[in-house]
């Protein structure tokens, strides 16, 4: 595996396997891996000719400096791990190759960015996703880049602009890989001490108690909401929000008649966590109405 830290390497390194019509993988990743950013790079490396890992902390998508200063960083491990996994291009640039002095271009999404992590952290957030995912595109031109469900709004914002622009890339979104107690893997859980790692298992069981809920027959969205409330109220945490909504749009439901998207945002401790769990539409006839 190469570690590549300009654009023009990688572009220069890019150029022959494109033209010989090899199918370019990208896994866009803030690096500190774990095995929810090792199974996109499975898949890439199982669907694809060549392998492209992109590892830049973008500061502009943080909210506070903080919370930057304490993003967990191993860049060695992290080359390490991916040379295991087959990985062919590790793209790792400085914050300089990426914002240049005089950068003032913003990718700005609007809709889906208003919601959820939108209200909490601020549309800004998703925009710094959106601008530097566009710059990762528009270097490495992958045919296919894979994305992690766990980060559901990210994903959706980022088919939304390139459906808007008309970027030439597929988007793949991957299953969220979990701990052995349904916590969602994710670089922020080294943040929890040991009593509040037990705690957070909490916000899978919320989502799991949505998704019997609602299998139970349940249609009422408020209904089903409560009982992720109570699971949240036994570990003593506190929800930014808990919401069902549409799975494409994320827009709330008046009744759960579609496939939806349960989500969820907590502060456990210091460590603020989000989660979602998918739900299927509910089968013909459950709902009372015989329409699937
Ligand atoms: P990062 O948090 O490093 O995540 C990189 C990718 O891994 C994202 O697509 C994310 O959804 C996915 N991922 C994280 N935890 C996962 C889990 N438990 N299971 C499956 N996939 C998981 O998301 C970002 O970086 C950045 O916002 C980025 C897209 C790289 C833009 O800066």
């Amino acid at each position: 595996m190469n570690v590549i830290d300009t654009v023009a390497e990688v572009r220069a390194k890019l150029l022959g396997p494109r033209r010989a019509g090899q199918r370019i993988g990208l896994v866009p990743t803030m690096g500190a891996f774990h095995e929810g950013h090792l199974s996109l790079m499975r898949r890439a490396r199982a669907e694809c000719d060549l392998v492209v890992v992109s590892l830049f902390v973008n500061p502009a998508q943080f909210n506070d400096a903080g919370d930057l200063d304490a993003y967990p960083r191993d860049p060695e491990r992290d080359a390490a791990l991916a040379a295991e996994l087959g990985v062919d291009y590790l793209f790792a640039p400085a914050v300089e190759e990426i914002y240049p002095p005089g950068f003032a271009t913003t990718v700005s999404v609007a809709g889906v960015t208003e919601t959820l992590e939108g209200v909490h952290r601020g549309r800004a957030h998703f925009d710094a996703v959106a601008t530097v995912v566009t710059k990762l595109f528009n270097i490495i031109s992958p045919d296919v880049a894979y994305f992690g469900q766990k980060d559901a709004q990210q994903a959706i914002v980022i088919q939304r602009f390139v459906r808007d622009l008309d970027i030439p890339v597929a988007i793949e979104v991957c299953p969220t890989v979990r701990e052995a107690d349904g916590l969602a893997m994710s670089s922020r859980n080294t943040h929890l001490s040991p009593a509040d790692r037990e705690r957070a298992a909490a916000l899978h069981r919320a989502l799991a108690a949505v998704q019997a809920a609602v299998r139970a027959g349940e249609r009422d969205p408020g209904a089903a909401r409560e009982a992720a409330l109570a699971e949240l109220a036994r570990a003593d945490i506190k929800p930014d929000y808990v919401e069902l909504v549409s799975a494409d749009k994320l827009v709330p439901l008046s009744r759960i008649d579609r496939d939806v998207l349960a989500v969820l945002a907590a502060r456990v401790g210091d460590t603020r966590l989000i989660d979602n769990q998918p739900i299927q539409a509910p089968e013909a006839g459950a709902n009372g109405n015989g329409r699937p």
